[in-house]
């Protein structure tokens, strides 16, 4: 048989991989001493997919129950995911995840509306290429990678996970994969938002609910980096966070009448609700409210509305990653965990400013 040099490389990463794993599964790498330290009692679940000796178990969060919603997350074992055609396996050093997906069907059930949990949430990643799968091109074993995974495929409350290359974009060596897992959601969500739906332009003005929150923050800093006039809203005490970010002005909606704001070209709204119709009141003629939170309940007199959920874009990721990098975009982190703890995180107790990051590898 003769191959292509192309070929041999291809065979010659993916093998790489496949020795990575089933040392792994040996015991000679950390990771395997790490799962059998770290998860003293594992609870019990019958996976779905049946175990065998060939399969290699890991740590990941599921969740089986839509109707207790992050209550319901447990830490398991199961099987690490295989790469198929154009995937990538990686391995996940960071995750982030967004409550709502626990509402969206695609957590619950697969595109052909089978049931598929236990589902493993979390669709954010920073981490290491694992394995590549058949025919998978532009990354490579080893690589540090960061993106956005799948909404109907398991996802990254786990060590490991399968993800289609194209999801994926490189993570410079000077960035923490902490980072990394905080962009993809808040990252994209702000860019297609402002850019792709509302198409803001310089000069224009832009009402940014929840501006101290992961996205909110993004949405804030973005639009005034493309000179717009930005008016930041939050809870009373988020004005100093939300000045920080890059607002012009704040409206803290409990104690400050929002219709004062007047008309703006743009609402990027993150809140809905009550909030979500007062705010198509405001759109000036030719503008757009932007919903990340369902479609609006009311819409702009003479305006476009826009819900949308936020896809994956390589292009998009490398430019939010660079504005990381160059100082002219801060993250928004708010808590740090371990895996082991990730339920806990999941459940705070009180308040939480900015986004909850799991830290899978130390
Ligand atoms: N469609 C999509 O693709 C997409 C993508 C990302 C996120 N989302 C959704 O967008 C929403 C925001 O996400 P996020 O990650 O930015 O959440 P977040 O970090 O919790 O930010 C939301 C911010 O809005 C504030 N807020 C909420 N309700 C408020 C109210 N009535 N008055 C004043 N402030 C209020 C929050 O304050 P408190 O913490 O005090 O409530 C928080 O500061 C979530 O529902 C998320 O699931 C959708």
């Amino acid at each position: 048989m003769h191959l292509t040099p192309r070929e041999v490389d291809k065979l010659i990463s993916f093998t790489t991989g496949e020795v990575a794993r089933r040392r792994r599964a040996s015991g000679l790498t950390p990771n395997h001493d790490e799962m059998s330290n770290g998860l003293s009692n594992p609870a019990t679940f019958p996976p779905n997919r049946h175990m065998t000796e060939a399969t290699i178990p890991m740590k990941a969060i599921v969740v089986t129950d839509q109707a207790v919603g992050t209550a319901g997350m447990t830490l398991v074992e199961r099987p690490e995911p295989q790469a198929a055609i154009n995937d990538v396996v990686v391995q996940v050093h960071a995750s982030g995840f967004v409550p709502t997906e626990l509402a969206w069907p695609s957590t619950w059930t697969d595109r052909l509306d089978r049931d598929r949990t236990p589902s493993i949430p979390g669709h954010e990643l920073a981490g290491v290429v694992s394995a590549l799968g058949y025919g998978t091109t532009g990354l490579s074993v080893g690589q540090r990678v960061f993106g956005l995974t799948d909404w109907s495929r398991d996802g990254t409350l786990a060590e490991y996970v399968a993800v289609e290359a194209r999801n994926l974009a490189p993570l410079p060596g000077d960035l923490d994969f902490t980072v990394g897992a905080s962009l993809p959601i808040s990252g994209l969500a702000a860019w297609q938002g402002l850019f792709e739906h509302g198409r803001l332009q310089a000069g224009q003005s832009v009402l940014v609910h929840g501006a101290a929150g992961a996205v909110g923050s993004m949405v804030t800093q973005l639009a005034r980096e493309v000179g717009a006039y930005v008016i930041g809203t939050g809870r009373a005490a988020d004005r100093q966070t939300v000045l920080d970010f890059g607002a012009h002005v704040f409206v803290d909606l409990e104690n400050d009448v929002l219709e004062d704001v007047g008309g703006v070209h743009l609402v990027f709204d993150v809140i809905g609700g009550d909030i979500g119709k007062r705010s198509a009141g405001l759109i000036r003629a030719g503008g757009t409210l932007v919903s990340i939170v369902g479609p609006p309940e009311a819409r702009p007199a003479d305006g476009l509305a826009v819900d949308f959920v936020v896809a994956s874009d390589r292009a998009q990721l490398s430019q939010i990653v660079q504005r990381v990098r160059d100082g002219r975009l801060r993250t928004n982190i708010g808590n740090v965990s371990t895996l082991d703890d990730a339920v806990a995180a999941f459940n705070p107790t009180a308040r939480r400013k900015g986004k909850t990051i799991i830290r899978v590898r130390p």
